[in-house]
């Protein structure tokens, strides 16, 4: 069972484009395939569920898709937090959240609020978010705290100033929608994981198109640099 999950939910504009709908519908069906997706990971037992929602390219999109995803994330936020909330989940947003409207953000923050001491399914949602951001601002946070707090640059650990500083890096990684790319996602924190693409569209994947994954996932051997035969012979 992986601990932690990643995962590029894409293909809710062509999902739209095949029933004749407006791209903004495929963004709402996919909602709903992410709360099914985080029922199946919080039933499983994964302790990180980490989803892509919203790249730092993502702004180039039509101002009207832009601005409907804007309040498709406020109002899931608004209405799905007593959900979380219940079933013990915690909410973490990384990304540059500054970008974002001062209602979103301060519902971003009332809804990790609400959810950081809950103990179960740890969901972080990326917003606004890319690796090479999260890199540059790691090195830069390194840097100011090496010169502040008077210590070698050579004793601190990029990972303990990543956005995800502290998690478990993704064992997982799983693209829908056909493409076989990384697009700017974690960067540095999928350096091992097992890489998984599918291309059933986001707004398709269900429990089962989950179960695959992870069939397909536990059926891998990683072996972090060594050879097989030491893993199987110790
Ligand atoms: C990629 O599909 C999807 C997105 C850019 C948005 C993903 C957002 C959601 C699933 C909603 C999540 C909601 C919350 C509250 C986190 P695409 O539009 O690139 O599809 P395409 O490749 O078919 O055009």
């Amino acid at each position: 069972m992986p601990r932690h999950i990643a995962i590029i939910m894409d293909g809710n504009g062509r999902w739209a484009t095949q029933r004749n709908k407006p791209r903004t519908a495929g963004h709402k069906a996919g909602v709903s395939a992410l709360r099914t997706t985080i029922e199946a990971c919080a039933t499983y037992g994964v302790d990180v569920l980490t989803v892509f929602a919203f790249s730092s390219e993502n702004w180039r999109r039509p101002d009207q898709e832009v601005s409907m995803l804007m309040e498709l994330f406020l109002l899931t936020l608004k209405n799905q937090a007593k959900r979380l909330h219940k079933n013990n989940i915690r909410l973490k947003i990384i990304g540059e959240k500054t970008k974002f409207s001062e209602s979103l953000q301060s519902k971003m923050q009332e809804v990790e609020q609400l959810t950081s001491d809950n103990t179960g399914l740890l969901l972080i949602i990326a917003a606004n978010y890319g690796g090479q951001w999260d890199i540059e601002q790691a090195c830069l946070q390194m840097m100011s705290y090496a010169s502040k707090e008077n210590v070698s640059l050579s004793d601190l650990k990029v990972d303990d100033f990543l956005s995800t500083a502290g998690i478990p890096e993704p064992d997982l990684f799983i693209r829908t929608g056909g493409e076989h790319r990384i697009s700017n996602f974690l960067l540095w924190q999928l350096a091992y994981s097992e890489l998984y693409f599918t291309d059933t569209l986001w707004p398709d994947f269900d429990k089962d198109a989950l179960d695959l994954a992870m069939t397909h996932y536990s059926s891998r051997q990683r072996r972090f640099g060594q050879t097989g035969e030491q893993l199987t012979h110790g």
